[in-house]
């Protein structure tokens, strides 16, 4: 009654859209889906990070297997924590998308991880999977863009792959505040361009436990 309520930071109406994308093909991306102030907010938390050097140059490969590669990828991240305003309502937003994705998909996902990433001018991210199949503890991918504007020449743009078709292009993103890609991480092959500006985004993963091998797979 009255009241100054939040607008929710991923919009309601996207939900049936993106679990019908995700069945019918294995991905999704939507424009405006993420709240603007809230992209705002979260733009200005990665580049006031970026301008304090308090970004960890992004490696390939997990564990002891950890490497940088600049040759395959040259961003720079940093893992959401929790510790700003903006990170807690994008999480709880993802929490909502968890549920309703396990609701219809019966994924049975129960964790979500997240990292900022800033990519310089000329930096790109090679064709990848971000898991490889019958390893899947990271199911389900995501990717939600903040730069507040993203002219067509500034390349950047994330390129997604068919997945029974790897090497035919099926979308070309560009990194626009508000957009909003998500799509099953053991199936869909994709990659960033080469960028001209500095672009922002924010990569996160819905996780299953895997156990290989009698080990539980460590959480990152
Ligand atoms: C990733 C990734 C895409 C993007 O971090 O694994 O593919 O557009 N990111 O930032
Ligand atoms: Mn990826």
């Amino acid at each position: 009654m009255g009241t100054l309520s939040t607008p929710p930071a991923l919009a309601p109406a996207a939900l049936p859209d993106l679990v019908d994308a995700l069945v019918a093909r294995g991905w999704y991306v939507g424009e405006n889906v993420l709240d603007a102030a809230l992209c705002h907010e979260l733009y200005r938390e990665l580049t006031t990070l970026a301008d304090h050097d308090a970004l960890a140059a992004a490696g390939i490969g997990r564990g002891t297997e950890h490497v940088l590669r600049r040759d395959i990828r040259g961003d720079a991240i940093h893992w959401l924590d929790r510790e700003s305003l903006a990170q807690r309502r994008f999480l709880a937003a993802m929490g909502t998308l968890q549920q309703a994705l396990n609701q219809a998909l019966f994924l049975g996902l129960f964790e979500y991880e997240a990292h900022f990433a800033h990519y310089p001018p000329g930096a790109f991210y090679k064709k990848h999977l971000d898991s490889f199949r019958g390893r899947a503890n990271r199911v389900v991918s995501t990717v939600g863009y903040l730069n507040p504007e993203w002219p067509a020449d500034a390349g950047g743009e994330m390129v997604i792959f068919a997945p029974d078709a790897p090497e035919r292009e099926v979308a070309r993103v560009r990194p626009q505040a508000g957009t909003f890609a998500c799509f099953l991480a053991d199936r869909v092959p994709h990659e960033v361009l080469p960028t001209r500006r500095p672009r922002a985004s924010i990569a996160g993963w819905f996780r299953r436990n895997a156990s290989l091998g009698g080990r539980v797979d460590p959480a990152h």
